[in-house]
């Protein structure tokens, strides 16, 4: 194998295992720098439903009186319906974000929950030290990252809309009817999710892992080009003319002359020792024949 072959081989097969390596970590690590962006929005849809619940539960619902008559006014004390006020004027901005609350035995109907997050209330109910699941659905506006945190009956005023129908308001009675009711104090009821779309965030680590790598081969690419042109003219050049030189005088030509070289390199020091053994050698014939040679 030529001295270039090797050293393109070793440059290739290094330059290959650098680039396999480095695609596959900033590969993961983009992707997972988009995920933890989407995460911590979904995160803070999340805080900001649970604030108007809680403002609902704790400080609309008590002012309510039962008997105010206009139906509107009663179910801004219903932290559900707080909630999905809120997101309302959210998905007017960002129409692609969605929260459900869904529990396995809703008020709502609405709120029943589908298969996957039957699943994860089951999940949440049967862990109860389990505070949060997140996880990335593929649906058919492409992949969405859902956060989910289990919805327990903690305050006892949760009970008066959802233990029985004859507790709860009659006014929320005559809207849904009989469902949800027989909730327990502690008992995880269902879950809050929100769900938030992974594509954008995706698209631009992918983007930016496209500049990186096509940035990371055009390094060295003209790495490997200008390896090559030292390469050439530095070493395999003058490497060859010698070569060429100690072969003529192998077969008894001394015409080709001394090997002209400058600079205080390897390949020039090799030359000038090249040389005295040249003329040493030419010595050795004239004085061995007893005639002149070259
Ligand atoms: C004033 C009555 C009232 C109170 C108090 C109340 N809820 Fe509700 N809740 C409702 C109504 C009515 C709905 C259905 C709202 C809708 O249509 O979106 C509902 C919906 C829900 C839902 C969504 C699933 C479903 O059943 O439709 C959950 C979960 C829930 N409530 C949990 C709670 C918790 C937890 C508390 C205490 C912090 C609470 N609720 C307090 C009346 C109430």
């Amino acid at each position: 194998m030529k001295l270039r072959a090797k050293f393109n081989s070793m440059l290739v097969v290094v330059f290959g295992l650098a680039l396999g390596a480095s695609g596959y970590l900033s590969y993961r690590q983009l992707n997972e720098n988009a995920r933890d962006e989407v995460l911590s929005n979904a995160g803070v849809l999340m805080e900001t439903i649970l604030s108007a619940r809680t403002w609902a539960v704790n400080e609309v619902g008590p002012n309510l009186r039962e008997t105010e008559e206009d139906e509107e006014m009663l179910m801004m004390g219903i932290p559900a319906y707080a909630a999905n006020k809120v997101m309302e004027a959210v998905s007017k901005r960002y129409p692609e974000y969605s929260y459900r609350e869904v529990a396995l035995n809703p008020t709502n109907v609405k709120h029943k929950p589908v298969d996957w997050e039957a699943k994860i209330i089951n999940s949440f109910r049967s862990d109860t030290n389990k505070q949060e699941e997140w996880g990335v659905r593929q649906t058919v506006k492409g992949p969405y990252l859902y956060l989910a945190r289990p919805i327990q009956i903690k305050q006892s005023g949760c009970l008066g809309c959802h233990t029985t129908p004859e507790k709860a308001p009659p006014k929320m009675v005559a809207i849904y009817g009989d469902n949800g009711y027989g909730w327990k104090l502690k008992e995880i009821v269902g879950a809050q999710i929100v769900m938030v779309p992974l594509s954008v965030s995706v698209a631009n680590a992918e983007r930016m892992f496209v500049t990186f790598m096509t940035t990371l081969v055009g390094v060295f690419a003209a790495v490997f080009i200008l390896l090559n042109l030292m390469l050439n003219s530095l070493i395999i050049s003058r490497v060859s003319v010698m070569a060429n030189i100690a072969d003529e005088i192998s077969k008894g030509n001394f015409e080709m002359g001394e090997f002209n070289e400058q600079g205080s390199d390897e390949v020039a020091q090799l030359s000038v020792s090249f040389n005295r053994m040249r003329r040493s050698l030419v010595k050795a014939m004239e004085m061995f024949s007893g005639q002149p040679g070259a």
